[in-house]
């Protein structure tokens, strides 16, 4: 088997698997409070409003969703391996840009792990993360969707282009 560590892109399998990801995680972002009711109510034992379940079987099978194409992900990026950054690029830029890639895989796994221990296992301390990690995501995120722009706009590089137009092709 070999083992290709530099790709000259993304496949079309990874293109896929992060925006589905990012979609999720937004939608997750964006309407994640509505879990709160039914979970306050369980929390109490008293019976949820059915819209209440509704809502919160959606905030919970989204974030399973993100767990599963996670892993996924995690291991056609271990098979298959990710394009370098753009050679030109500094050190301290290439080392942000991994940190900041591991912090965002570190939601794409911890969320959902965090949720279902406090959702199914009832470890309410983790609540408290889960929550606090929101503000977090939303500055991570923000700050790689904007480094993604500056790359394409201002740097004019192929780092956007690269995951949107999967090449497949290994680097030489
Ligand atoms: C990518 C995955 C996930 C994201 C981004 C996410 C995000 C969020 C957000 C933004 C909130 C509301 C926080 C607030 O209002 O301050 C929340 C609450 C909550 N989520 Fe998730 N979530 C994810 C996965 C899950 C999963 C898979 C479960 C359960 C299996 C879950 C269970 C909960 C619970 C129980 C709460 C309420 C916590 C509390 O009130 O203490 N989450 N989540
Ligand atoms: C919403 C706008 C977003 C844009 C414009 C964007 C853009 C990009 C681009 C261009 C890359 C490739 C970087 C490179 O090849 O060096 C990338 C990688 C990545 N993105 Fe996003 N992204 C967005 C949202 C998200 C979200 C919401 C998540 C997950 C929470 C996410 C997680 C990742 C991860 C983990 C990588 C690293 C891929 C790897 O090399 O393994 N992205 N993103």
């Amino acid at each position: 088997m070999t083992v290709a560590i530099e790709p000259a892109g993304y496949t079309g399998t990874q293109v896929v698997l992060h925006w589905a990801i990012a979609a999720l995680v937004v939608l997750q972002l964006a309407v994640g409070e509505d879990i709160k009711p039914a979970y306050r109510a369980f929390s109490r034992a008293t019976e949820p409003a059915s819209d209440d379940i509704f809502n919160a079987n959606i905030h919970v099978y989204v974030g399973l969703a993100v767990l599963v194409l996670g892993i996924w992900r995690i291991a056609v990026r271990l098979s298959r391996g990710v394009p370098a950054p753009p050679p030109y690029e500094n050190f301290l830029l290439k080392r942000i840009g991994a940190a900041a890639h591991f912090l965002l895989y570190l939601f794409i796994f911890g969320m959902p792990i965090t949720g279902a221990l406090v959702w199914y296992f009832g470890v309410r301390a983790l609540g408290e993360i889960h929550e606090l990690a929101k503000p977090l995501i939303i500055i991570v995120v923000g700050l790689h969707a904007a480094a993604a722009l500056w790359q394409h706009f201002y740097v004019k590089s192929d780092v956007l282009v690269r995951m949107v137009r999967p090449t497949g092709r290994r680097a030489r």
